[in-house]
């Protein structure tokens, strides 16, 4: 048996040797993919096709869910039949990696849908994406998928970049954590049976000029480190995620794909990083075409493998031929094609994907079983946000006439963010040529949450389209409000890629109001005198300050899933009570973007009166900010000790105590700041947080602790720095209450 076909052999023996078998041609083909609808014939694998498309094997296989359309069996001997072509119809037999997106989700037809990133971080509870996660693991797994094209930890302060609601929001700390929290329920507890997670958009991405996407990311070199980059570093030294995708955009000249010093000195020098960076979709192709920092695609794979870009995707392009004309002239060292090609053996051996390429027929209860539907209205639940609630208007008595209204309220489509599966296919499927379905799951919308609860009268009235200038539903709508007790308005966007889209990639806003005629819906309905209360389902934050003044309740849901309007029904009637939190600001007006927390002490405000002349400076709802059905109070903070060294610990504790009529949850934050620094610091950094569940009249002491360690900062060398002094400790329910403060000394 040849040494790299022999199991009992060692990781790096076997890599070794294939690598040493391998020619040129057959080393570059493990550098790209395969789009899965390249090789589809009819409702399965084309041999025929592969034979032509791909007769020297192929690294990775692209998009095999939506790129198929197929239902989780077909997909398992789609792949399987893939597998089985590598192996007997190439001269190695090397089995392919294959990749698809999870973002929310496995993007395979029949798969659940769980809430959008930016929901999942409004739960500020790591421990259920990691829950949500293990169950898509499972699920790729046993449909023959091995690695998941997601966690986005690219860290986002602006709403009008489209893929926001892809993220977890505006703070490092709180993406880091989701993140770790993610790569580990992916990657599972052994790399053998684990997704590779990959790590993007590496890095800075979500940084774009003007919120558009793929523009230059204007970053300084110390925020890159302290905002950007930590979340990756987490997620690959906590989490051991084994893939990073390099991004689009450029930052101070250098395209982030070309980047030696994100993709090498930071990525491998710096963090000992030992998986595999593949490309976004095109991204190679980009340098040359997009970026013009090469004049044909050849200066671009040269560009891109030298900087450390391992694997060009989705289709073998310039690391094919251009790529082997440079090796055969000298222009590029086989060295530097051989550490890309171990990189991808090396994790197919991991995956004992030698071994076993092959899966079993997949059981149908794994994809959308009761026990994912459980998780998915859990997960919506947790990651609804309360953000004003005037008088008391919810919860609503479920005795009440409600008039339901809105484009949102009874369209389920709405409640699915841009990385589902419904979404995707309505944009690969044309993309490809194929018709692939783009219905999956059955999503509960609001109506129907909202029917299943209510002992009320329930009247709908859609009002108007997301889009458009259609205003001749409004009068249906007035009068359905003008014979209730109340107006539920289910007001949002569609999130996905296509044009009629208003959220989502590609889909970047320049005004951040409601889509549409919507506003004027609100306004129309709130005329009526009946009280309005604001349902959002959407992926970004919404300038919202003109309508708020109209509106005395409105509860975020952001894209919530296939159970987001049983959840948003059960928070509405209070038998659900919401505790999820912001990670990322509410400004008042889209001129005010960026409006964060973590700002520097002369941030956020204009010398010398503070304000705008037309605006306040503050968000209008600030990071941290979610209120609930019930009341807590924050007691007895103590700090401990008040004096501590680089090797210490500090304790912070906290009582919280429930102190209104219901249960309720609250997210218990700490922040911290540095006074004074030889550079300046953020007024407050957030450093720890804990869900709390609470029973009226319960309470509870919170602990956190810090490291003395960590308080390093990045000092005027940009290196990193632990200076003596005083650091102010404030604790609360959101960046803006945070007024229980203590201090300590670091000596
Ligand atoms: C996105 C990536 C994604 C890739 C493949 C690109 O357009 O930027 O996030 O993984 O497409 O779906």
């Amino acid at each position: 048996m040849e040494v790299y076909r022999d199991c009992a052999r060692g990781l790096e023996e076997r890599v070794g040797d294939l690598l040493s078998r391998l020619t040129l041609e057959e080393k570059l083909t493990q550098l790209g993919g395969v789009w899965s609808f390249e090789l589809v014939e009819g409702e399965g694998f084309s041999p025929a096709k592969a034979a032509a498309r791909i007769p020297l094997g192929i690294g990775h296989l692209c998009r095999v869910g939506v790129g198929t359309g197929f239902d989780p069996a077909a997909i398992a001997a789609f792949c399987n039949d893939l597998q089985r072509y590598l192996r007997e119809h190439t001269r190695l037999g090397i089995p392919a990696l294959v990749h698809e997106e999870c973002l929310s989700g496995y993007t395979a037809r029949g798969a659940a849908i769980f809430p959008q990133a930016i929901g999942l971080a409004s739960t500020w509870e790591p421990e259920l994406p990691e829950r949500m996660t293990a169950a898509i693991r499972e699920q790729m797994r046993a449909t023959g998928v091995h690695q998941g094209l997601a966690p986005v930890l690219d860290v986002c302060r602006d709403g009008r970049w489209g893929r926001v609601e892809e993220t977890f929001g505006e703070d490092p700390y709180l993406v880091s954590r989701m993140g770790v929290a993610y790569v580990r329920g992916l990657e599972g507890p052994e790399p053998r049976s684990g997704v590779v997670a990959t790590l993007k958009h590496f890095a800075g991405h979500g940084a774009s000029e003007a919120g558009m996407n793929w523009a230059p990311a204007p970053i300084p070199p110390r925020e890159l480190r302290e905002v950007h980059l930590p979340p990756f570093a987490a997620a690959i030294r906590e989490a051991r995620a084994r893939a990073v995708m390099s991004a689009y955009h450029e930052m101070d000249g250098v395209p982030a794909s070309a980047s030696a010093e994100l993709l090498t000195a930071i990525l491998r020098e710096e963090w000992g990083f030992e998986g595999m960076v593949i490309a976004d979709y095109y991204a190679v192709d980009m340098l040359h075409a997009y970026h013009r920092v090469a004049a044909d695609k050849a200066a671009a794979a040269r560009l891109a493998i030298t900087a450390g870009l391992d694997v060009e995707l989705p289709v073998l392009d310039a690391y094919g031929e251009p790529l082997r004309r440079l090796v055969v002239e000298g222009k590029v060292p086989m060295a530097v094609v051989d550490r890309a090609v171990s990189r991808v053996l090396r994790l197919k051996f991991q995956l004992g994907l030698f071994e076993q390429p092959f899966v079993d027929p997949p059981d149908p209860a794994l994809f959308d079983g009761p026990a994912h539907r459980a998780l998915a209205l859990e997960l919506a639940r947790k990651s609804l946000v309360l953000l004003r609630n005037e008088g008391g208007r919810l919860p609503l008595a479920r005795e009440a006439r409600v008039a339901v209204i809105g484009p949102a309220a009874a369209d389920g489509r709405l409640l699915l963010g841009d990385y589902s599966y419904p979404a995707q296919a309505e944009m690969v499927g044309p993309a490809s040529g194929r018709t692939v379905p783009t219905s999956s799951v059955h999503v509960v919308d609001v109506l129907e949450g909202m029917r299943g609860l209510s002992r009320g009268e329930i009247r709908f009235a859609q009002g108007c389209q997301v889009l458009g200038e259609d205003r001749s539903g409004f009068a249906e709508a007035v009068r359905a409000a003008r014979g209730a007790d109340v107006a539920v308005v289910v007001a949002g966007g569609r999130s996905g890629l296509t044009l009629d889209c208003t959220c989502g990639e590609m889909r970047d806003r320049a005004e951040l109001g409601l889509p549409g005629v919507q506003e004027e819906l609100v306004r129309a309905v709130a005329e009526t005198g009946t009280p309005v209360v604001l349902v959002l389902v959407n992926g970004r934050p919404y300038a919202l300050e003109s309508i708020a003044r109209v509106v005395p309740a409105i509860l975020e849901a952001w894209l919530p899933g296939e159970e987001g309007g049983r959840a948003v029904a059960e928070a509405l009637y209070g038998q659900y009570n919401p505790g999820g939190k912001l990670p990322i600001g509410f400004p008042r007006r889209v001129g005010q973007i960026p409006v964060y927390y973590r700002r520097k002490p002369s941030g956020g405000r204009s010398q010398f009166w503070g304000d705008y002349v037309d605006s306040p400076a503050g968000p209008l709802f600030p990071f941290g900010h979610g209120l609930s059905y019930t009341r807590f109070a924050y007691s007895d903070l103590k700090v401990q000790p008040a004096v501590v060294a680089r090797e210490d610990t500090v304790t912070v504790t906290v009582r919280l105590t429930c102190v209104g009529p219901v249960s309720g949850e609250e997210v218990v934050q700490l922040y911290l700041r540095d006074e004074v620094a030889s550079v300046t610091r953020p007024v407050q950094e957030l450093k720890g947080f804990c869900r709390v569940h609470l029973a009226p009249g319960e309470s509870r002491e919170v602990t956190f602790t810090v490291d003395g360690g960590s308080l390093a900062f990045l000092g005027p060398d940009l290196r990193p720095l632990l200076e003596p002094g005083t650091y102010r400790v404030m604790v609360g329910g959101s960046s803006a209450a945070a007024t229980l403060e203590g201090v300590f000394e670091l000596v």
